[in-house]
Order: structure tokens, then sequence, then C-alpha cells
């Protein structure tokens, strides 16, 4: 369920912003690797918006991790939506798998394909989707020019590879800037972010636009459980001060 405002006063007691929306996406490099359809159908019961696979081959990062018949097996274990953030080189000839693995949304970073333009459009031939992701180092204007293509722009607040790392929060100055270029095409382009979201980060980070953010180590740090932390991040986003 994306909130909406007043579905919580949030920590901070401030009425929330009536334009704020907030997405929670349960990532699943987080979860234990030994029961995925289990944790995967935890995250559900206890209130995720959406499942993000972080799909690593070892060449664009340093790490592996699920190919396509991993989601496939994964995908009957719930009924929330599945999105791939695609951190590999040469994504093409893997988004048609990763569709029929069950993934509506396909998050391709900027720095990966030799022709970002055309692979964003085969995303949505394959009738799903597309989303695009810009590593740290990569400036806003690197999207400007497929913003029409896209559904979602993932701005990485961590270098990607790895889980449990720390927030950069040296990308809000991007995230602003982002959220400025959505606004001036007129369209719903969701601003997602992925890496070190915690309760005393994501409020910051939907202060700076975003609105859908991706949380892994979190979600299994609270002590009070999955449920739990879903619902404290959604409360601290939706408390964070309007933009
Ligand atoms: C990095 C991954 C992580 C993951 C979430 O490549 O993309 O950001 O989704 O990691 P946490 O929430 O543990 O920082």
């Amino acid at each position: 369920m994306t909130a909406t405002p007043g579905a919580a006063t949030g920590d901070g007691g401030r009425p929330p912003d009536p334009a704020r929306t907030v997405t929670i996406v349960a990532s699943a490099l987080a979860a234990d690797m030994s029961r995925l359809g289990a944790e995967v159908a935890a995250f559900d019961e206890a209130g995720a918006d959406r499942v993000q696979w972080d799909v690593m081959d070892g060449r664009f990062v340093p790490n592996i991790t699920f190919g396509p018949d991993v989601i496939a097996a994964c995908r009957p274990a719930t009924g929330l939506p599945f999105e791939a953030h695609l951190m590999v080189e040469g994504p093409d000839e893997l988004l048609p798998r990763y569709v029929e693995a069950g993934c509506n949304l396909v998050i391709v970073h900027a720095e990966s394909p030799r022709h970002l333009h055309r692979t964003l459009g085969r995303v949505a031939e394959l009738g799903a989707r597309a989303g695009v992701a810009l590593n740290p180092a990569t400036p806003a204007e690197a999207v400007l020019n497929v913003l029409d293509l896209v559904d979602l722009v993932l701005v990485m607040t961590v270098n990607p590879g790895f889980g449990g790392q720390r927030y950069l929060a040296s990308m809000e100055a991007k995230l602003r800037e982002m959220r400025a270029a959505i606004a001036s095409t007129g369209r719903r382009i969701d601003l997602e972010v992925d890496g070190g979201m915690a309760p005393d980060t994501i409020g910051r980070a939907a202060a700076a636009g975003a609105d859908v953010f991706v949380a892994g180590s979190a979600l299994y740090r609270d002590p009070a459980g999955v449920r739990h932390a879903i619902g404290e991040l959604r409360r601290n986003a939706l408390a964070a001060p309007a933009r």
C-alpha cells in the first residue's frame, strides 16, 4: 500500500506533506538466501509495497546475485510487484528474461548499456515499466534526455554492489535536481533512492524529493521485526518536511 498523507503524523509530529506519497520497496539482497520464497512472502505480510531484486553480474559491480530463474521461483510466493535492478554489463540481452521471470519494472543503470535510449525503449516494448539508475558519481544530466522513456529514476545513495553500506547524504543535491527535472516534464515519474535507508536517513531523502525508498538491511536490524521496520520507515518518510 503506497501511503498517502494523513496515514500517520510521523515520529517528528509534523503533519505530513499533503503532496507526498511514500512507497517502501523491500530489497531481497538482505534476505536469508536459503529461504527466499518465505522471505518474500514475509515482506508482503509485513506491509512492503514492492520487492526489489538486486541483479549483479560480478562485472558491473563486484558481487553476483539473482538469475531470472531464482526470481521466477519466488514469483508464486507473493502478489507484490517485483522490480529488477540490473547492475550488469550489457543489460539488453537480459531484459526479456527478467520480465518473463515476473518483474514488471526493470531498472537499467545509465552507465551500463552502450545505447541507453534504445535499451529503455526495449523495456517498454517488452511490456514492463522502465527505470533508470544513477551511480553516485553520475550527474543528473546523464538522464535528462531519457526522462520521456521512464516511469522511475533511481538515485543510488551508496556505491552499488552490497547492502549495509552508509547512506551518502551528498546525493541529496542530486535528488533535488532530479525532482526539479521531473517536475518540468509534467509526467508522473517516481524518484527512488536505494542504499542506507534507515529510520534516521529516510526523512532526509524524502525531504530532498524521493518518494520511493528501497530498504534491505534496515528491515532486519529492527528488534521489533520487519513489519515494525517498514512502518517506522513509512512514518518517518511521511513526516519529512515539505519539499
Ligand atoms: C546496493 C544495493 C543495496 C540494497 C539495499 O547495490 O542496491 O542498496 O538494495 O541495501 P541496504 O538497504 O542494506 O543499504
